[in-house]
């Protein structure tokens, strides 16, 4: 399971166990070579394998408490079990020093902070809200890339002239079951939540609504418009277009955006619903700004530099350089579906016309496409949310890949970070949080508090 962190277990620093590997022996596998392989920079340091042998049981339980904090704290902690040995073999990260030391926000005081930076860009308090819901939303669920981080190239943005921080979304009613966004060139949060808004009432009365939104602008982790309609007991679809960053399959060109393809659906009250939220790219772009961010490799699949050569240098990757559609054909297949239902359809830019959110040169020009769906119509919602209930034991319960430890249900291994997140705070290293000061020290705002 490489890159996520195990959700629910207790915190606790990964210094303190450093001196305890070294009880550890050395072990040269073949995990220990692809993971270093994969991730240099993160595995700087000698990597370790512990073994668990036949060993006491206190020693087993060690191992296991040094694992999952292994998982907590090290983004790119794998666990696997060795081929040709009958006992499972663990990697852990071997960073020895080397790992990022991260800094906590309390989300609540993220909303703040985020809140008081866009009120002092001229951004009315709705519109605040809702932006700082979306960003602080994507931290808690583990999607950093989407996260608060975003707000500097924002600002910059809005400093720039190219995104009006006092734009409202306007609505139009199309017919009974369809209406039309105009985010005139606003943030994309507040007329995506506009939209998704107008679909459910819709759907409410008549079974389906659909919003197209055009001239809008980056919304950030679709999830968070998913979560909306699922909050109200609906099926949605999330669909929007994105700046140019991917080639047509064949091609070299950077023509498609990585623009995610989106859905939800509510399981029982309580349990967990469905939401698949993911780029058609090997990865999301946004992964690759936050490599950069903290000074990380990524892997050698996910992009080209501007020669097209593979690399696993975030700023070649940026550089001039492309994202790889995830599957091929396929990726880019779905690439060209989000921006027909988003961008040809709305009016808004389309076929590479669209300003990404790191460019100061002109509008973003974005279009979405939201649809929410009663789920009762062909039969109660009780029994909808019993057969959701029954899909989602089926597919975490069916049988597992050798080395794999826990099938997870699109969205879930999200919903347990933030059930984390919320008690024990968002993660950031040291740059981030500088990064954000800045911020409120042109804006004349407060410092984003943290604790250690
Ligand atoms: N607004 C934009 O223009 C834009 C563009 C690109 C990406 N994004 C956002 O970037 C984010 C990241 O995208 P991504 O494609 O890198 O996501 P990802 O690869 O991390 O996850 C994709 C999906 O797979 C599921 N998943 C991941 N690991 C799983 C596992 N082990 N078992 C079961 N399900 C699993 C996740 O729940 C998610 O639904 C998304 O939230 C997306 O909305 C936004």
């Amino acid at each position: 399971m490489v890159g996520q962190p195990v959700p629910g277990m207790a915190s606790k620093g990964f210094g303190r166990w450093k001196k305890l590997w070294w009880l550890l022996y050395w072990y040269p596998g073949f995990v220990a070579r692809n993971l270093t392989h994969r991730f240099p920079a993160i595995f700087s340091g000698p990597t370790i394998l512990v073994k668990r042998g036949p060993c006491a049981t206190a020693v087993h339980s060690l191992l296991d408490t040094m694992i999952t904090t292994c998982q907590e704290t090290c983004p790119f902690f794998t666990t696997q079990l060795s081929s040709h040995n009958p006992c499972p073999v663990y990697g852990v990260a071997g960073t020895m020093g080397g790992a990022p030391e991260y800094i906590h926000v309390n989300h609540k005081d993220a909303q703040l902070f985020v809140v008081s930076l866009l009120i002092a860009s001229g951004v009315s308090l709705q519109n605040a809200e809702t932006v700082a819901l979306g960003l602080v939303q994507a931290d808690l669920r583990g999607v950093e890339s989407h996260g608060i981080n975003r707000l500097p190239s924002y600002l910059a943005r809005i400093r720039s002239g190219v995104l009006n921080p006092k734009a409202e979304p306007t609505l139009t009613q199309v017919t009974p079951v369809v209406a039309q966004v105009d985010a005139n060139n606003g943030f994309g949060f507040p007329a995506a939540h506009l939209g998704m808004k107008t679909a459910i009432e819709m759907a409410k009365t008549f079974g389906i609504g659909m919003v197209s939104v055009k001239h809008s602008n980056h919304f950030g982790m679709s999830a968070w418009i998913v979560k909306q309609a699922v909050d109200a007991g609906m099926m949605s679809l999330v669909f929007t277009n994105s700046s140019p960053a991917l080639p047509a399959w064949g091609g070299k060109e950077k023509l498609l955006g990585v623009s995610p393809i989106a859905c939800g659906a509510p399981g029982r009250e309580g349990s967990i619903p469905f939401i698949l939220d993911m780029a058609p790219s090997v990865a999301a772009r946004g992964k690759i700004h936050k490599a950069k961010r903290r000074g990380e490799k990524i892997p050698g699949d996910w992009a080209l530099d501007a020669e097209g050569r593979p690399t696993d240098d975030p700023v070649k990757a940026l550089d001039g350089g492309v994202m790889l559609p995830m599957s091929g054909p396929k990726g880019s297949g779905l690439a060209i579906m989000m921006d027909v239902f988003s961008g040809v359809l709305s009016g808004s830019a389309f076929a590479g016309g669209v300003t990404g959110p790191y460019d100061m040169s002109k509008p973003g020009d974005v279009g979405h496409f939201l649809v929410a769906i009663k789920p009762d119509l062909f039969m109660s919602m009780d029994e909808f949310r019993s057969r959701m209930e029954t899909l989602y034991h089926r597919v975490i319960g069916s049988e597992k890949m050798e080395g794999v430890e826990r099938i997870y249900f699109p969205g879930e291994i999200e919903l347990l970070t933030e059930r984390k997140r919320l008690v024990e705070g968002i993660p950031f290293v040291q740059a981030e949080i500088d990064a954000l000061n800045k911020e409120a020290e042109i804006l004349k705002t407060g410092r984003i508090p943290v604790s250690l």
